[in-house]
């Protein structure tokens, strides 16, 4: 007879339990609970260990920073406690301090001088705009640290979109041109990873596409697959001056919150037209997102724990109502779970350091 392997159900085995114990048989003793104590393999730290599923190490975390002008300049940003806009010598003593720390990867992000930002984002071509003038500053001092640039037009338009407006409209395929620029730019000052986080239709094929055309074969494309309109990137527009910048919101190309199945599309395109790795964004809210992904794709997944996550925590913390450490590696720990394979985390450079001394 072939042997069963339907899963046990807990209704039938408790079902099977109540009646046993009507007619006083012994086999309760195999059917769940005393047989079962899930209590036994949590009673020591070392057996915790043993049959931890998931664990958090530094080759998880991606530190996204912010760039300003400027030297030996660090701005605060008030509603990101802890994170500071760095000009790009101090970006290049982070980018030290990142590889001393085991991570393996940034994500830049400037903040523009607002008047350089104009209607159609032409300091997004520029080859010294800060982004490229950071990158390059990185890669000569820095080489093996890996750089992520993000490829968006809304540091540098006048009405803060990712895109470019006809009329009242974000244009699809006007702005896919301009992201290919801005992507050419980008890789040959130094960008390992391209990641495009605007969400418009079709623009990992046409920066695929453009990197073979332009002998860059090798470089990596993070799409931000899957980033819902989502009102935790409020600090971030405050780090990067968009949310003065910012006219109307983002509806019309980032995605409904409500929806999840529409996420599965979104990378199943992305992944079609070239990009090596995907990502969720924002996190926490998102879980579901990050798991249905990983389960239906099997890709490098990452996760984005955005600057209104971090702001959430750290304002809690601060007020002494959680604890700061423990509710970072808790929230860490939880993308780890729901399959990310890293996470693009302001708390980087706090995570590194205490998993280090963890050792
Ligand atoms: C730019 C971009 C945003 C974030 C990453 N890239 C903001 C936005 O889309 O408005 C958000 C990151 C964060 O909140 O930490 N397109």
């Amino acid at each position: 007879m072939p042997v069963s392997r339907r899963p046990v159900s807990l209704g039938a085995e408790r079902a099977k339990r109540d009646t046993s114990e009507k007619t006083g048989s012994k086999e309760k003793l195999t059917a769940g609970f005393p047989a079962t104590r899930m209590r036994r393999n949590r009673r020591t730290g070392w057996s915790r260990r043993l049959v931890a599923e998931n664990s958090l190490s530094c080759d998880d975390l991606i530190w996204p920073i912010f760039l300003c002008d400027g030297e030996n300049v660090r701005m605060p940003i008030e509603s990101m406690p802890g994170v500071e806009r760095l000009s790009v010598d101090l970006a290049v003593a982070a980018a030290k301090e990142a590889v001393e720390l085991n991570i393996p990867a940034m994500a830049l992000f400037p903040h523009t001088d607002p008047g350089l930002r104009d209607e159609t984002g032409s300091q997004a071509f520029n080859r010294d705009n800060l982004v490229c003038r950071a990158m390059r500053a990185i890669k000569a001092e820095v080489p093996e640290l890996g750089i992520i640039c993000d490829v968006a037009l809304d540091p540098y338009t006048s009405h803060g979109h990712d895109g470019l407006l006809t009329g009242e409209t974000i244009d699809n395929d006007r702005t896919l041109d301009a992201l290919v620029r801005q992507s050419l730019v980008q890789v040959e000052a130094g960008a390992d990873i391209i990641a495009p986080s605007d969400m418009m239709d079709g623009r990992v094929g046409a920066i695929r596409a453009a990197l073979e055309e332009a002998g860059r074969k090798d470089t990596q494309i993070m799409s931000y697959a899957a980033k819902y309109a989502s009102a935790f990137y409020g600090p971030f527009r405050d780090a990067t001056g968009s949310a003065a910048a910012l006219k109307g919101d983002k509806r019309t190309y980032q995605m409904d919150p409500a929806n999840s199945d529409e996420a599965l599309r979104e990378v199943e395109l992305d992944i079609a037209e070239g990009a090596d790795m995907i990502m969720v964004k924002p996190g926490m809210p998102y879980l579901d997102i990050v798991a249905r992904v990983k389960r239906s794709f099997a890709m490098p997944t990452f996760v984005y724990q955005v600057s209104g996550e971090y702001a959430m925590l750290m304002a809690a913390a601060r007020n002494g109502w959680l604890d700061g450490d423990k509710i970072m590696f808790e929230s860490l720990i939880a993308f780890k779970r729901a399959g990310a394979d890293g996470i693009l985390t302001y708390f980087a450079p706090r995570a590194a350091r205490l998993l280090a001394q963890e050792r």
